[in-house]
């Protein structure tokens, strides 16, 4: 089949690797740089997988910046462009997602457009209403970034949803169009019977946020606990080992941090909670709620420890920042909890320096960066980091860190 994927980020390079096994697949970028460097064989983002499949394996794929030409000759387009939540104005902006449908609809109307970015619940359908002419469905994306194909290769589950239509022979096509992408997730992967789900559209979009408000419900309860244990003098570890020896809580995904963040948790769950207007709720805005009291208390108790440090005569000191990512490993740091600690922090007016290897910046939000790390663990009174690194194994007494079991 010839497959165009609109957009190389996480979502959109690891499932253009996927299918280039046995499809022809063309990536769509609108950042020429990516285009080139995959058309090199090399990824532009991180990731063992996609970087080991680009430069051995035998892959039937090109990229281009040319949208129209790649869409012409596309019996199916995937969308993975960015969709951003605006808390300010509330709203979810799908724009990127429509620059795409209406350059495929003017090319080649009868292609299915597969949207896998995150939408509102909802949102597919009315695409459909809006564009009578078009072929739609929507597929949740749950892989994690840093092992993005790796989670293809291996999924845990494949989900696809057909709009419903009042036009039979249209809500006929769609359904098929969803069994066709589901059967060529399965063919991608190395796994064998992976559980698959078709369903309508509109479900298939709230399993996506419901997801992952689950799993950011899960990160804020550890916190929280963890919260508790810190200002009552318990010791956090003994309590959620304890917790999460029963089958029905089970181990991971339970390690305390400075909240939940990256790319995902924060917009999905806001953009939840936006969908639940005018319906009863309590979790959904506790969720919400609950990551910002957590980045107010771990900076609550770094600027109790920077007051300590004057009390017991430092100067003016300074606080570290190790990593601006939001996992070890990850070559990204939009919306890591760490940055909302930062901000807290340097509210206060105490100065703060960032080691963050991948940042080509003299400075971040007025703070110096810098890659030296001997200089900056020797620069710093106090290190925060969200997860720890045995990089910071000789200045551990510096450190304050909530990373209790050493991994995400
Ligand atoms: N990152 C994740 O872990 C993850 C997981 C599940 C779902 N999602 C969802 O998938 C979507 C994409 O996420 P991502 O992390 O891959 O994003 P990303 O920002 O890493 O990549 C998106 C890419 O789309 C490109 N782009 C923007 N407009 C374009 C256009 N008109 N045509 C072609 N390319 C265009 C950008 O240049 C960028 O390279 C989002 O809706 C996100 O919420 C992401």
């Amino acid at each position: 089949m010839n497959i165009a994927v609109a957009g190389t980020g996480y979502v959109g390079l690891s499932l253009a690797v996927l299918l280039s096994q046995h499809n022809h697949v063309t990536a769509v970028d609108v950042v020429p740089r990516k285009v080139d460097l995959i058309n090199a064989h090399r990824s532009p983002i991180r990731d063992a997988e996609i970087e080991d499949f680009l430069a051995h394996r035998d892959l039937d794929l090109t990229a281009t910046t040319d949208g129209a030409a790649a869409y012409r000759d596309a019996d199916l387009v995937i969308i993975a462009t960015p969709t951003n939540y605006d808390p300010q104005r509330n709203f979810f902006d799908t724009s990127h997602v429509e620059e795409v449908v209406d350059l495929v609809l003017a090319q080649s109307p009868a292609a299915t457009m597969v949207v896998k970015s995150t939408v509102p619940v909802g949102y597919t359908a009315r695409l459909c209403e809006r564009h009578p002419e078009g072929t739609f469905v929507f597929s949740p994306e749950f892989l994690r970034e840093g092992h993005a194909l790796y989670d293809n290769l291996h999924p845990s589950r494949i989900i696809v949803g057909a709009p419903a239509s009042e036009d039979e022979p249209r809500g006929q096509r769609m359904r098929e169009a969803a069994q066709t992408f589901a059967g060529l997730l399965r063919e991608g992967a190395e796994d064998q019977d992976v559980p698959t789900l078709l369903m309508r559209a509109t479900e298939a979009e709230a399993v996506k946020l419901f997801a992952n408000t689950y799993l950011a419900l899960r990160v804020s309860y550890f916190n929280e606990l963890d919260t508790y244990a810190e200002v009552r003098g318990l010791d956090t570890q003994s309590i959620i080992q304890g917790i999460c020896l029963d089958p029905r809580i089970r181990d991971g995904y339970n390690n305390p941090s400075f909240g939940y963040g990256g790319y995902c948790l924060p917009k999905d769950t806001k953009q939840l909670l936006a969908n639940y207007q005018d319906v009863p709720q309590n979790l959904i805005e506790a969720i919400v709620e609950s990551n910002r009291t957590r980045k107010d208390f771990v900076a609550g108790e770094v600027i109790a420890r920077v007051e300590e440090l004057r009390a017991m005569g430092a100067d003016d000191p300074v606080v570290g920042v190790y990593r601006l990512t939001m996992k070890s490993g990850s070559d990204n740091f939009r919306a890591s909890s760490i940055q909302g600690v930062m901000k807290r922090v340097k509210a206060k007016g105490i100065p703060m320096v960032v080691y963050e290897p991948t940042l080509d910046e003299e400075e971040f939000y007025g703070s110096l960066v810098t890659h030296d790390l001997a200089a900056f663990e020797e620069r710093c009174d106090l290190i925060i980091a969200n997860r720890w690194s045995e990089e910071l194994a000789p200045v551990r007494d510096k450190v304050y860190t909530r990373d209790l079991f050493r991994r995400d």
